[in-house]
């Protein structure tokens, strides 16, 4: 479904990834990992258009994504949330959700066909009882769903997470856990960036670690776990703890 090929990206000197490749089967669940800096948000800017590769190809469905603009690989039904969640603080949950759907693919032509189409990822999330609340007024936990509903609302076959769970309480942690499994058993192939191994672990079939850019190892999560070179590459540097 996806494949990422040889692809390079590099700040002026700074060689953010180097030669990556990698491929996502449609109905996967892969895990990425990687100390701080390894390039993981990287990688997901590069996948969703936000920033151009320095070379390398992208290909979703079999197309290139290379030079599309983020927008447009939305539209291709690629989805992402952002490590730093940005809500519309001052518009309604149904609004920021509701976003989404205008935006989307099959954008909703209305307002109203926008409201119905923000109806089922509050459901999914779990937030139709707080549809009304300011989202600035949601706590973490609620504004990582919230991210997760708009995300949905765009109807990505493909959804890509940047630490989901970076800085929520363990309950929401247990949450978040449960609203990702019903979104991919729903059809939706997911890609996650994550710092809690735990999760990767529960969650995933397939995990990429990265390291100073490159593949590092792949695999099954136990597998990823137990080899040397992945618990080397984390001696003195523990996996990132916060959601920076
Ligand atoms: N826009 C940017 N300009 C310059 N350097 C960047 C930019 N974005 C990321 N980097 C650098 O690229 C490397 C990888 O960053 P990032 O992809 O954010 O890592 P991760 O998400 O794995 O923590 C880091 O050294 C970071 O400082
Ligand atoms: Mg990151």
């Amino acid at each position: 479904m996806l494949e990422v090929r040889t692809l390079s990206k590099s700040f002026g000197g700074l060689k953010a990834i180097s030669d990556l490749s990698f491929e996502v089967k449609q109905g996967e669940f892969l895990g990425i990992i990687g100390p701080n800096g390894a390039g993981k948000t990287t990688v997901m800017n590069l996948i969703t258009g936000y920033m151009a590769p320095s070379s390398g190809d992208i290909r979703f469905e079999g197309r290139s994504l290379v030079g599309l603009a983020p927008y447009q690989i939305s539209h291709r039904g690629v989805g992402r949330t952002f490590q730093v969640v940005r809500p519309f603080a001052e518009m309604t949950v149904e609004d920021n959700v509701m976003t989404g759907a205008l935006f989307s693919g099959s954008r909703a032509s209305s307002l109203a066909k926008a409201r119905k189409a923000a109806a089922l990822p509050m459901e999914l999330v779990g937030l139709t009882h707080k549809r009304h609340m300011h989202a600035g007024a949601l706590t973490l936990g609620e504004k990582k769903k919230l991210e997760l509903a708009r995300a949905m609302a765009t109807e990505p076959r493909l959804l890509l997470l940047d630490e989901v769970m970076g800085g929520v309480t363990r309950g929401d942690v247990d949450d978040l856990m449960l609203v990702l499994q019903r979104i991919h058993r729903a059809g939706v192939t997911i890609v996650m960036i994550e710092h809690l191994v735990e999760v990767i672990v529960a969650l995933s079939a397939r995990v990429v670690v990265l390291n100073f850019g490159c593949k590092l190892h792949e695999g099954t999560p136990q597998e990823v776990i137990e080899h040397p070179e992945v618990i080397e590459s984390y001696l003195g540097r523990p996996l990132e703890t916060d959601a920076a």
